[in-house]
């Protein structure tokens, strides 16, 4: 699949990196005060949009990676395929974590279990976007 110029350029993918992370973020609080407030029913549906989300905003730029840029990348410079093996199973993680939060929530319903979760996946994103940001470009 051809790799559009947002992905190659360092600054409009840093840009995708800070934009998605940021709304992950914002929404992540969200979730959090509504559930502190005690608000589970509302805390339930902005996760829901949440998991939406991560699904077409951060996994979805995952998959484009992986869909030419990272296959790119290998071939202008063989001695990054270990680290774009590395990159990938971040994504895979981040995949991993969505699923397993989808899951858990179909089964036992909102809990703060889901919340822990929810913030470790902003942890890991921002750590692989900074290691994709310094390693690749
Ligand atoms: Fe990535
Ligand atoms: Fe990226």
């Amino acid at each position: 699949m051809p790799v559009g110029p947002s992905l190659r350029q360092r600054h409009a993918h840093q840009a995708i990196h800070a934009g998605g992370l940021a709304g992950a973020r914002s929404k992540t609080e969200e979730v959090e005060s509504l559930y502190t407030n005690g608000n589970l029913e509302m805390a339930d549906q902005a996760m829901v949009e949440l998991l939406d989300y991560w699904e077409s905003r951060i996994l979805s730029h995952a998959d484009a990676e992986e869909d030419g840029f990272y296959q790119e990348v290998v071939e202008k410079n063989p001695t990054l395929q270990e680290t774009v093996l590395q990159l990938k199973r971040d994504h895979e993680l981040m995949r991993i974590v969505v699923k397993n939060i989808h899951q858990l929530r179909e089964s036992n319903g909102f809990s703060k279990i889901l919340l822990h979760k929810l913030y470790a996946l902003l942890e890991i994103n921002e750590v692989h976007s900074q290691e994709e940001e310094r390693l690749l470009f």
